[in-house]
């Protein structure tokens, strides 16, 4: 498989964002097409979707206020995993959180999804809190965060 280019979308991209999404995450956590579309129209939130050869691949969802940044959704599709998509996709979003000026990146994630727990700490994130029965089945969320230096790399990890 080639390897995935990473570009910013609009909210013109909702219906594809949101198929992508609905791909990877069980029917009570999927996102709607409007859901997305008004996300990513807020001030501060930004798109970025990875294809290969023009395909989609995946995509995700960040926030930026101040010099905080947050990911808001990122999903690969499962025919697509484990060849790079997702870390080129956190990549580009912890470099566009850093253009835009955040200094630290913090993401939730459920405390047994191994796979994306292991990706964001390979890129240097650090558990900073829990939220307990998070996720409508019930399971808790970790609060990840990861420090951003002015170029966008991770300064860990
Ligand atoms: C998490 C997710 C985005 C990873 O996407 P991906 O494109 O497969 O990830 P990559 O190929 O870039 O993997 C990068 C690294 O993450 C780790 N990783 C990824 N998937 C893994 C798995 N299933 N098991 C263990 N480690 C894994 C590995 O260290 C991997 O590097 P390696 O392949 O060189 O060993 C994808 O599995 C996904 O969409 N899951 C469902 C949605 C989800 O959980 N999103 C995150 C919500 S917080």
């Amino acid at each position: 498989m080639a390897a995935p280019v990473v570009a910013s979308v609009l909210e013109a991209a909702a219906p594809l964002l949101a198929e992508l999404h609905a791909e990877s995450f069980p029917p009570a956590d999927r996102w709607s097409v409007q859901a997305i579309g008004l996300l990513v129209a807020l001030p501060g939130h930004f798109a970025l979707l990875a294809t290969a050869a023009g395909e989609p691949l995946g995509f995700a969802l960040g926030r930026v206020a101040a010099e905080e940044a947050e990911v808001l959704t990122l999903a690969v599709r499962p025919a697509a995993r484990r060849v790079g998509t997702g870390r080129a996709l956190m990549r580009a979003l912890m470099a566009e959180s850093a253009r835009r000026g955040a200094r630290t990146l913090f993401l939730e994630v459920a405390e047994g999804n191994l796979a994306a727990r292991t990706l964001y700490d390979r890129l240097g994130a650090a558990v900073a809190g829990r939220r307990r029965r998070y996720y409508p089945n019930g399971s808790d969320a970790l609060v990840l965060s990861l420090p951003l230096s002015p170029s966008g790399a991770a300064t860990g990890g």
